[in-house]
């Protein structure tokens, strides 16, 4: 299965974002992450469609929209309009999960469901043959440039596991503290989609922060 990386602009410098999602897209990143936050969710404020329209407008690539906000259902049809891609929601916020990822899906979007560090798998039995991918949260959402919470790789390996063992075929995504010291563990574990923020927009050089992550997941 190919690896993909998915630069998230939460760290990126908004006063020259397409320049910046250009450089990401020339270091070889598949994917653009947008976090949304709304400050009830998670305890911060991010950016909404808006953005995401700006994102779309400004790379040939997918957009990965990561939606930490209060009744997502309510906004999927913006998040979509706006040209996401991929939408996740989380498991922890969604009362009717099945009902939201078919909405996703129902607007050709690929559906995800996306878990805090400490949310159990269990939680994904009766959806994971309906969804497109599973975003298992490395860090407590809200924040980008927080260090990897390490019990979560014995967490990406269990999916991997359950994937295999019941012959799916959703991708796993990994969010939160991948660095180019630890990605190659977490592709190990089974990552499919790795997101990285501050790897790659705090690097003094975004062109080759992403490719250094890219040769090595490629490399698996
Ligand atoms: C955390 C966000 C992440 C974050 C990743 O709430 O969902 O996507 O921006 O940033 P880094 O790679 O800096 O941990
Ligand atoms: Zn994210």
């Amino acid at each position: 299965m190919k690896k993909l990386l998915a630069p998230s602009i939460l760290s990126a410098d908004f006063s020259n974002l397409s320049q910046q999602i250009r450089y990401a897209e020339m270091g070889g990143a598949d994917l653009i992450h947008c976090d949304v936050m709304d400050g009830h969710f998670v305890p911060n404020i991010s950016f909404g469609p808006l953005v995401v329209d700006a994102v779309k407008r400004s790379t040939s690539l997918p957009v990965d929209a990561h939606l930490m906000i209060e009744s997502p259902e309510k906004y999927i049809e913006q998040f979509a309009q706006a040209g996401a891609d991929f939408i996740s929601v989380h498991v922890e916020e969604v009362v009717h999960l099945d009902r939201v990822v078919n909405m996703i899906k129902e607007l050709n979007v690929k559906a995800g469901v996306v878990l805090n560090p400490a949310t159990p798998l269990t939680v994904l039995d009766n959806v994971l043959s309906i969804v497109d991918f599973v975003l298992l949260m490395s860090v407590n959402p809200g924040f980008g440039g927080q260090s990897f919470i390490g019990y979560t790789l014995e967490k990406i390996k269990a999916l991997d596991k359950i994937r295999q063992e019941r012959n799916l075929n959703f991708l796993i995504e990994v969010d939160g503290g991948i660095d180019e010291n630890n990605i190659s563990n977490i592709s190990d574990a089974g990552c499919d989609i790795f997101v990285a923020g501050s790897a790659v927009f705090k690097a003094d050089n975004i062109v080759e922060a992403v490719t250094k992550l890219r040769n090595k997941i490629l490399s698996e």
